[in-house]
């Protein structure tokens, strides 16, 4: 693995080469083309450890590896986060019920570059509450990516999230962020999903990050359960999220992640 060419800036971030981007594509394309499987199989009755089950047969089928089986110790290929359960979910043998809105996040990692993503799911009718907030919840990522160009900040980019979720009376998870990744996980920066303009670190053309935001119905507040990982809001509200892997280029982003099949938000490709 080559960590030695090129750049880190001041703040400690990545500058990958043209070459690599072509790398993370390729990575980003396997986990969501895994994503875009599994709608059909959300419904109620099922458990969410039958949909890691599912989804670790199709990682071993491309051949590719899990970048979370053994990631400080978390087991699965997915986290599988339900109704308050804001990320960190851990698959088990609870079944879904009508009405259940879940996030399904899985990173692998192909030819050493790590593609990271998730999405929302329903299993049932969708409830007009939780659909609004999943609507919020995609609408706030493509903010966020809008504000991904050379010269603007990361800031910015928690501006535009965080400016619209709020006019929409609905709030933003401040306990979790996303991160620089690309031959890693989890690298510089912490990408905030709220901030001010023209702050924190300026972005630049090779800067590989996620932008992963978590909205509440409620408060923002979250806590850990005692399983170490399953993050819950505190007041119990309904939360949501959707995460994409990004390329800073020369004029804009890349998004490594989108889905082929068009299938990233929940509704599109559902029979009317
Ligand atoms: N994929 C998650 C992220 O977006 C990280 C999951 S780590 C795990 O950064 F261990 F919980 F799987
Ligand atoms: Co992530
Ligand atoms: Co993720």
């Amino acid at each position: 693995m080559d960590e030695t060419r090129g750049r880190i800036t001041r703040d400690g971030i990545r500058i990958h080469e043209d070459a690599d981007f072509a790398g993370m594509a390729a990575a980003g394309r396997v986990a969501a083309e895994i994503l875009d499987l599994i709608g059909p199989r959300v419904a109620p009755g099922v458990t969410t450890e039958a949909l890691d089950d599912f989804i670790m047969q199709e990682v071993t089928r491309r051949g590719v590896i899990s970048a979370t089986i053994g990631y400080k110790g978390y087991r699965h290929v997915s986290c599988i986060s339900v109704n308050h359960v804001v990320c960190h979910g851990i698959p088990g043998p609870k079944t879904l019920k009508d009405g259940d809105i879940l996030n399904i996040d899985v990173t692998v990692i192909v030819d050493g570059w790590f593609g990271d993503t998730s999405r929302m799911y329903v299993a049932g009718d969708l409830p007009r509450k939780s659909e609004r907030l999943i609507q919020v919840t995609h609408d706030a990522l493509m903010k966020g990516i809008e504000a991904v160009r050379p010269g603007n900040t990361f800031g910015d980019i928690g501006h535009a999230i965080q400016t619209y979720v709020e006019a929409q009376r609905m709030s933003v998870v401040r306990d979790f962020c996303g991160h620089g990744l690309g031959r890693v996980f989890h690298a510089p920066p912490n990408v905030l999903h709220y901030g001010r303009p023209g702050t924190a670190a300026v972005l630049e053309e090779g800067m590989f990050f996620t932008i992963e935001p978590m909205v509440n119905l409620g408060r923002p507040e979250t806590k850990v359960l005692a399983d170490d990982w399953t993050a819950v809001t505190r007041d119990k509200s309904l939360s949501a999220q959707f995460e994409h892997s990004v390329g800073v280029t020369a004029t804009g982003c890349e998004v490594f992640t989108l889905s082929p099949a068009g299938l990233f938000h929940p509704t599109w490709g559902r029979a009317e």
